[in-house]
């Protein structure tokens, strides 16, 4: 017998790493697989589709202008409700720590559907950081039944709040899955930006500095401080190249743009889709993020990373070396980029190869251990 797996997805981190574990299911046997857009992101979401070739079953086209998150929640939970009662999934798929992975999780949940979380067991151990995440992928933990774990640290962090052993797996991060699979194929197509591109303009014979940025905790004086410390270091090095593609979230737009607007040798660009981006990281000479994706697709191109944030969820990515955290004060910002770029001897301790998110098999270890979790629903079944 199939049975019905509805993936539910909103954003773009969520949509690259479900893009994975969505071709792997869609020719996975006895899973029917439907794919739920609540499009909490619009082009940003459409811009994953298109290079992975994703086709949605279902569409809730939720995002407006500068959502609230409880507004945002409401129309979520309305329209999802409704999702599931035309689908009735067997299980629920979500991802991570959105609104709307936990607002997918609710509404699952209010209908007795059971829940797999992927990306799950991720912890700072701070509510506030980052918010509203922290509090999101904890929800959304407490009602999930399978845990799918990138790494050890995310198993014993979920064992650690009492979920069972037996509901959690550790399978990598399917987002290795997701890069190797865009890096490869990019290599295979000798894939260079289309000629329209603004990157077009970038020079081989100058380093590149990448910079993303969005976070809510970071709105204000973070972005401001942020900005600040770009300004300075794009003045301070003539002959390097910063390019940052600007989040379409208003907020980020006009934080950045106010500040940024004008320099000559930084490039402040439209959110570039997965190919671009992972040409722009592969050709980074350094990250600068507060993003987390990004801190988990870097090192495995061995790119070093400054992590715009106090704390990370992802501790694995510190053991290698390759990642570190500097927070968003302005000096600091500008001291620890100034290294990187000045003493080969720090660069080179930084820029090495480090996969502790696994080897980009994660979306097949998804995939059965649902194909387990089937089994016991099938014997619980003939034993009632
Ligand atoms: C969301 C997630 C965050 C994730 C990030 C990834 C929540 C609360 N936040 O933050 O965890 O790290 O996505 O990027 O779930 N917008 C567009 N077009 C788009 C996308 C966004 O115009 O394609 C604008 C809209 O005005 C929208 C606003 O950005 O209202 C904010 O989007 P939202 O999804 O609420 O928050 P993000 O900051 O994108
Ligand atoms: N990304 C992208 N284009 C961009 C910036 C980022 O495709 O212009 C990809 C990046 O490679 C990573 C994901 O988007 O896979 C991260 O998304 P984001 O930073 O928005 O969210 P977070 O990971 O912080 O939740």
């Amino acid at each position: 017998m199939a049975y019905t797996v509805m993936m539910v997805f909103g954003t773009r981190p969520e949509a690259i790493k479900m893009a994975p574990l969505a071709r792997v299911l869609r020719h996975w046997p006895e899973v029917d697989l439907r794919i739920c857009s609540t499009g909490q992101h619009r082009e940003m979401l459409e811009q994953v589709l298109t290079a992975f070739g994703l086709k949605v079953d279902q569409d809730l086209q939720v995002m407006t202008q500068n959502q609230t998150l409880n507004g945002l929640s409401r129309d979520l939970l309305d329209k999802l409700d409704r999702a599931y009662e035309q689908v009735k999934p067997d299980i629920v798929l979500v991802h991570g720590d959105t609104t709307t992975s936990f607002i997918a999780s609710l509404a699952a949940f209010h209908r007795h559907i059971p829940i797999g979380h992927v990306e799950a067991g991720l912890r700072t151990g701070n509510l506030q950081q980052p918010w509203p995440e922290e509090a999101n992928r904890r929800l959304t933990g407490v009602l999930a039944d399978l845990h799918f774990t990138p790494t050890r640290d995310s198993d014993a962090n979920l064992i650690r709040e009492g979920v069972p052993p037996e509901h959690v797996e550790v399978t990598g991060n399917t987002v290795i899955d997701a890069l190797l699979w865009m890096r490869d194929k990019l290599q295979r197509d000798n894939w260079r930006p289309a000629p329209e591109s603004p990157l077009k303009v970038l020079r081989d014979d100058q380093r590149m500095v990448l910079i993303t940025g969005h976070r809510r905790e970071n709105f204000g004086s973070g972005f401001e401080r942020i900005c600040l410390a770009l300004a300075e270091l794009a003045l301070r090095y003539p002959d390097v190249q910063f390019v940052y593609p600007v989040h379409l979230n208003p907020q980020v737009q006009h934080a950045v743009y106010s500040v940024l607007s004008g320099r000559d040798n930084i490039h402040l660009v439209a959110p570039q889709d997965y190919p671009h981006f992972v040409w722009l990281m592969n050709r980074a000479h350094i990250i600068l993020t507060d993003s987390g994706g990004v801190q988990e697709e870097a090192p495995a191109l061995g790119k070093p990373v400054l992590v715009l944030r106090k704390v990370t969820e992802r501790p694995a990515v510190l053991k290698g070396g390759t990642v570190k955290l500097v927070g968003t004060l302005t000096e600091r910002i500008v001291h620890e980029t100034s290294q990187l770029l000045d003493d080969p001897a720090a660069y080179a301790r930084m820029a090495r190869v480090f996969t502790p998110f696994g080897d980009g098999h994660a979306s097949e270890r998804i995939a059965e251990r649902l194909t387990r979790w089937f089994a016991d629903q099938s014997a619980a079944r003939d034993n009632a």
